[in-house]
């Protein structure tokens, strides 16, 4: 086996980054207005703050409005076929808007890019794309932003190593009082059905104090809740460090809340479960994807571990934390998968009793062990499947919402509500988004909040003075 090659992309290979991004700036003809569409996981909302500053750095302005924007940047996902759907008929739409906005700069970035020969497919089948790029070299934006601009050229960068790491890259945060930490990149489970390790790479972790100095920059800033995040943030090892001892030395720092996702239930030690009772910043919500409830279709799926040991790990952990919000993700029709597998799952459900469940529909991943699985099951029945599992997860939901009626929550207020523009919102440390009525100066703030009823996966609140 050949050796994995990770890269820490070093000062002087930053520096010149960094001498690209003056270079732009000097050469702009005005201020380019730039607008990028995040398609995907959080680990993709984060790379396009990336993104953004340095765009910003480079003078730049970021545009509310696709149509207004000289750069439009897709940063895109794989995961599942329709993932990569939406992302391809979004920039087919863009070749409609370029034809009547010749100089718009169209740039496609992200796991999709990042798959072997998309890159070579956009550069042929796709000439109104001027820029593409994958997952491994977002950090050289500024190189590629000058190329295209200076050159006049169209640019497509390649990076098949395993993945980079790269510190110090100037971010525009979508919030200013939530913010993503990436704690670690990439991927070395290789669930059968799954393409993030081909497109996130080998697993790597950041030092630890690169971690903790991020951090404390933000709780200086007044952030109040930071999410860690990482494909399996439990499988975090920066420099000897684990991820249990990250946790302590961060919660000592003293911002207020600190959330992860997501975690691997074969990585989920005594010491990290531990922590739920122990630190008193850590939110008492985990997201524990358990994928399927029988263990032919988990060995399948390569996930090692049984549904018994999950369903042992849950109870360790409401042993330590008894109002603990569990929550999962679930893959519905693994092929070969029998309406007696699919049985074991809707029984798993009703077992554990999540807050919250996300249902997918497997979806064929290019390059997959189990993309070459014979699979008979017709969409059909897969569509009968998901409808049953969601409709069992929102009675548990309502259910649990339920329960929460009559308590006192604190709330970190995170805007207006979506459907009321009346209303306020925000979460409380379990995850549950709770609508009240109060002042929009509470945004950004904590609120107690005491639940008078429960929608099927909201809660409805009262603000205590
Ligand atoms: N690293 C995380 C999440 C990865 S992707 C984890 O290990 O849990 C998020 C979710 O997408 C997965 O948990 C899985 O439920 C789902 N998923 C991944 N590949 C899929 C596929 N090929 N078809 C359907 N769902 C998939
Ligand atoms: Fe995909 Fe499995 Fe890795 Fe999660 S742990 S990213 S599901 S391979
Ligand atoms: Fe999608 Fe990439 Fe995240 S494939 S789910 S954006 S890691």
């Amino acid at each position: 086996m050949t050796r994995p090659e990770i890269r820490q992309i070093t000062e002087d290979e930053k520096q010149i980054q960094e001498r690209y991004i003056a270079s732009v700036k000097e050469i702009l003809p005005h201020s380019l207005k730039y607008n990028i569409v995040t398609l995907g996981c959080q680990m993709n909302v984060h790379d396009s703050e990336v993104m953004a500053g340095m765009l910003d750095e480079m003078g730049m302005t970021m545009c509310e409005n696709r149509e207004d924007a000289d750069l439009i940047i897709y940063n895109t996902c794989c995961v599942r076929e329709n993932a990569e759907n939406k992302a391809l008929g979004n920039v087919i739409w863009l070749k409609e808007l370029k034809a009547v906005k010749p100089d718009l700069i169209i740039g496609v970035g992200g796991c999709m890019t990042q798959q072997p020969g998309v890159i070579e497919r956009i550069k042929v089948m796709y000439p109104f794309i001027d820029l593409a790029f994958g997952t491994h070299n977002m950090y050289k934006l500024p190189e590629m932003i000058y190329r295209l601009i200076a050159k006049r050229q169209r640019v497509f960068e390649y990076d098949t190593s395993d993945g980079t790491i790269c510190e110090g890259l100037p971010v525009r945060r979508n919030s200013s009082f939530s913010a993503y930490i990436n704690i670690m990149y990439g991927c070395n489970n290789f669930c059968t059905y799954c393409i993030v390790p081909y497109v996130r790479g080998r697993e790597r972790s950041r030092e630890q104090q690169a971690i903790l100095d991020e951090a404390k920059a933000l709780r200086d800033q007044g952030v109040k809740e930071i999410m860690l995040l990482g494909q399996n943030v439990n499988s975090y090892q920066g420099g000897g460090t684990r991820f249990a001892e990250l946790l302590y030395q961060i919660n000592r720092l003293g911002i207020p809340r600190i959330r992860f996702m997501t975690s691997h239930p074969k990585d989920i030690s005594p010491e990290l479960i531990a922590c739920f009772s122990e630190l008193e910043h850590l939110c008492k919500h985990l997201h524990l994807p358990v994928q399927a409830g029988n263990n032919d279709i988990l060995r399948a799926m390569n996930r090692r571990y049984t549904r018994e040991a999950y369903i042992e790990k849950v109870k360790d952990i409401r042993r330590v934390c008894p109002d603990i919000g569990l929550t999962s993700d679930i893959i519905v029709g693994f092929p070969g998968e029998t309406p007696e597998q699919f049985e074991d799952t809707m029984s798993l459900v009703e077992q554990v009793r999540f807050d919250a469940a996300f249902t997918f529909v497997y979806s064929p991943r290019e390059g997959t062990i189990a993309a070459k699985l014979p699979d008979h099951t017709t969409a059909e029945e897969k569509s009968q499947r998901i409808q049953r599992l969601i409709a069992l997860q929102q009675s548990i939901t309502s259910d649990v919402c339920e329960s929460m009626i009559g308590t006192v929550q604190e709330v970190l207020v995170e805007g207006v509500s979506a459907r009321d523009d009346h209303m306020i919102c925000g979460k409380t440390g379990r995850s549950h988004m709770v609508n009240f009525e109060g002042d929009r100066d509470l945004i950004g703030r904590f609120a107690r909040v005491r639940i008078v009823s429960a929608g099927k996966s909201t809660l409805r609140g009262q603000l205590i003075d």
